[in-house]
């Protein structure tokens, strides 16, 4: 969950490694420090923002022309100064930084200190310091290979098979000036390949501006960089293939513009990006929608009886609304599976069952192991992804890119819709092999191709939030209820709350209430309905009279000129009329900016909200 960057070259580390590791920030941001060799190691640290690094070196800057960086977001050990990256193994024999969390630490950090070797933090990162510094002083290599760079890899190299967890890790030596040596396995780590020099970033948006060629090391790579070496070697420091790819975005993309936060920012670009979401995939000819990249021809897409949807936290939330669709478009019988349970779980699966890993950033843990784990049954698995070279997106055996652009705000917005509209076509798409007739496939794509301008009406409601959050900021618990396409809208939006404004919030499908969250409610704890129109518009009402009674205040998200929940909710943000299946994407909005205006006049930060990352690639 942590961000690292290395950089060896020409020009001054410092910048470099500073400009990159805050385009990482998004990855974990309790602490940050830097380490470069410049004769000797100097390392500078500091608790908090990467801001509060870059002060320090203002004053104490680094000279060198290579080193390595870190953002944290603590697994072991408090957020103080000295258990900020990077760790230092054998006095200052080498220097680590590490994204991952190693959890056999406790027994090796034992052995290590029976060894009388003393710890400085209460961190697992420091033990792979430690023990890469005892390797390379008791390197086997012949005295003359001794003091190559070898002797780095292969104490590298003799250190991780002791570690049980997962890393994606740098290291650098005084010995061994400008040479970093890298090595992941289940935390992601990318090679940036440049003109006489090189880059190591968890993920390449550390790279934009310096280079578009890069590799992605995959599970028990070692990668050794130098000024005018990219060396890929296998767990037996052996060279393996590795091949070279470009990336696609370019410098800009993750610039806020105008807005003063980039969640903000993100709800705006909704419309085009479902928009481009859509974009080369709807066949009107034949009332259908078309995906590149399933790997699975016709006969076989026909063959498959059933979906196994996988993921977290808002993307689980995609899954719940994907079950929906896919049993009301396809026919198709769904299960939605969180993947930390999923993984673990041993379900028996029938066969021609596939199983669809969703997923913004394509690095989570767990949602990666539980497609490795459906593929290591046998099941085909398919990645709905918004990160091209991810791990997912390079593991399973299809997927469809969102093309929803960087998502940088820890709370996911524009992903989360661009998810639902690519679920909603897959359903076309599924449907349309099977049950689904050709008019009611070109319905649902002319319904679709709508959406964009909808939503952009659906923005309008902005100020309307923004008077309601003023309303209800203070609150300390927050109910939000809706069925059935919009029970997972709920939970959503309760997680929205949750995780900006630091607000106790709970989803619930409306009825279940009255089996006992119901006892939650008083005049200050409001509930927010999600009650536009459709098939169960009366029941929902229904459950709206019966938290009136209780004294509940009620925000209600209905549509236009719905008189009738005029007259009774207390609050009301209106929303375009739309088919239900549609409605998530319109009800997504206003719940987005509830979350946005209410921590906004918390005083939370929301871009980068506390004990939060945008990738969780740690258990
Ligand atoms: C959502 O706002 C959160 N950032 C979090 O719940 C997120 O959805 C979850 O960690 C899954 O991330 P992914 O989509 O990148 O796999």
């Amino acid at each position: 969950m942590c961000g690292i960057v290395g950089y060896t070259g020409r020009r001054d580390a410092q910048p470099i490694l500073l400009e990159g590791i805050a385009r990482l920030e998004y990855r974990g941001y309790d602490s940050s420090g830097l380490a470069t060799v410049n004769g000797k190691l100097y390392v500078r640290k500091a608790v908090g923002r990467v801001a509060e690094l870059r002060k320090i070196v203002q004053t104490q800057p680094l000279a060198g022309t290579s080193g390595i960086c870190h953002t944290r977001w603590a697994t072991h050990g408090n957020v103080t100064e000295a258990n900020a990256h990077p760790h230092l193994g054998g006095d200052g024999a080498v220097a680590v930084v590490h994204n991952g969390v190693i959890e056999n630490y406790d027994t090796l950090k034992r052995e290590l200190q029976a060894q009388g070797i003393k710890f400085k933090s209460q961190t697992d990162t420091e033990v792979i310091a430690h023990l890469i510094a005892s390797f390379l002083d008791s390197s086997p290599l012949p005295p003359g290979e001794g003091l190559g760079v070898r002797a780095l890899v292969d104490a590298v190299r003799r250190a991780l098979p002791h570690l049980k967890g997962t890393y994606g890790l740098a290291v650098i030596s005084p010995r061994f000036p400008n040479v970093i040596v890298g090595a992941r396995l289940g935390s992601p780590l990318v090679v940036g390949l440049g003109d006489g020099e090189n880059f190591l970033a968890s993920d390449a948006s550390a790279l934009v501006g310096h280079t578009k060629r890069v590799i992605y090391l995959e599970d028990n790579q070692i990668c050794v960089l130098a000024p005018e070496r990219a060396d890929i070697l296998d767990a037996n420091a052996a060279s393996a293939h590795a091949e070279v790819h470009t990336l696609e975005s370019a410098p800009g993309d993750a610039d806020r513009g105008d807005f003063e936060h980039f969640m903000i920012k993100e709800i705006y670009e909704q419309p085009e990006v479902i928009e481009r979401a859509m974009a080369g995939r709807l066949d009107e000819a034949e009332a259908t929608a078309h995906f590149g990249g399933l790997n699975l021809d016709p006969q076989q897409l026909r063959q498959v009886e059933r979906l196994i949807m996988t993921a977290c936290g808002t993307s689980y939330h995609a899954a719940l609304i994907g079950e929906h669709l896919f049993e009301q478009f396809a026919r198709m019988p769904v299960e939605v599976e969180y993947a930390s349970e999923f993984r673990y779980r041993n379900p028996p699966i029938e066969r021609n069952t596939i199983v669809v890993g969703i997923t913004q950033s394509g690095e989570t843990a767990d949602t990666l192991a539980a497609l490795r784990e459906s593929k290591r049954k046998g099941q085909h698995t398919i990645g709905i992804c918004n990160v091209v070279g991810s791990s997912i997106a390079r593991e399973v055996d299809g997927g469809v890119f969102l093309h929803a652009g960087p998502e940088i705000g820890v709370a996911s917005t524009k992903a989360f819709t661009a998810q639902v509209t690519v679920l909603t076509l897959l359903a076309v798409h599924f449907g349309r092999m099977r049950h689904l007739s050709y008019q009611a496939g070109a319905r649902i794509l002319n319904e679709l191709q709508a959406m964009p301008d909808i939503l952009r009406a659906t923005l309008k409601c902005h100020d309307q939030v923004a008077e309601i959050a003023r309303k209800y900021h203070h609150v300390a618990n927050m109910l939000y209820l809706g069925r059935q396409y919009l029970f997972p809208m709920a939970l959503e939006g309760a997680l929205k709350l949750k995780e900006i404004s630091y607000i106790h919030a709970e989803g619930y499908p409306a009825a279940e209430m009255k089996h006992g969250p119901i006892a939650l409610v008083d005049e200050n704890t409001p509930s927010v309905f999600l009650v536009p129109h459709g098939n169960v518009y009366d029941k929902v009402m229904s459950n709206l009279e019966e938290i009136k009674a209780r004294g509940g205040p009620v925000i209600a998200i209905a549509t236009k000129d719905d008189v009738h929940v005029e007259a009774k909710a207390d609050d009301i943000i209106h929303v375009p009329s739309v088919p239900e299946y549609l409605q998530p994407l319109v009800t997504a909005i206003p719940l987005q900016l509830l979350a946005y205006h209410i921590a906004l006049l918390r005083g939370c930060d929301i871009d980068k909200p506390r004990n939060l990352a945008k990738s969780v690639t740690v258990e």
